[in-house]
């Protein structure tokens, strides 16, 4: 099946671990659109852990490289963490559940990793 989010370099913040963190979250996008919802609770559960992890990495490279827009930046990953413990706490349970995880993930990489994260450069 097509992918339906395509890594491109333009989106590389130049970090490596944190453009490797991006691809991984790419993947997992991407799954969540390949499955039925019986399935949807596997994806969500790591995502979940994979970007608490994410964030923390990127918020603390951020820091290192004393990049000037962190706050607000860190205020989006607040936004996105509080909409994904939403869907969380519910559970993917039917296929409008799904739905509504990947709309969430059509969001973040949209307008996160594909507009903000790629200004975070060194
Ligand atoms: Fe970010």
């Amino acid at each position: 099946m097509e992918k339906m989010f395509l890594w491109k370099d333009e989106f590389e913040t130049k970090n490596k671990t944190i453009d490797d963190q991006h691809k991984k979250i790419f993947e997992l996008a991407n799954k969540s659109f390949t499955v039925s919802y019986k399935k949807g609770n596997r994806i969500l559960m790591e995502l979940y852990k994979y970007t608490n992890y994410h964030f923390r990495e990127e918020e603390a490279y951020m820091k290192e490289i004393n990049y000037s827009d962190i706050k607000k930046h860190k205020k989006l990953h607040l936004e996105l963490i509080t909409k994904l413990n939403k869907v969380s706490e519910k559970g993917i349970n039917s296929e409008n559940e799904l739905s509504q995880l990947q709309s969430l993930l059509w969001f973040w990489l949209k307008n996160h990793i594909m507009e903000e994260d790629k200004k975070i450069k060194n």
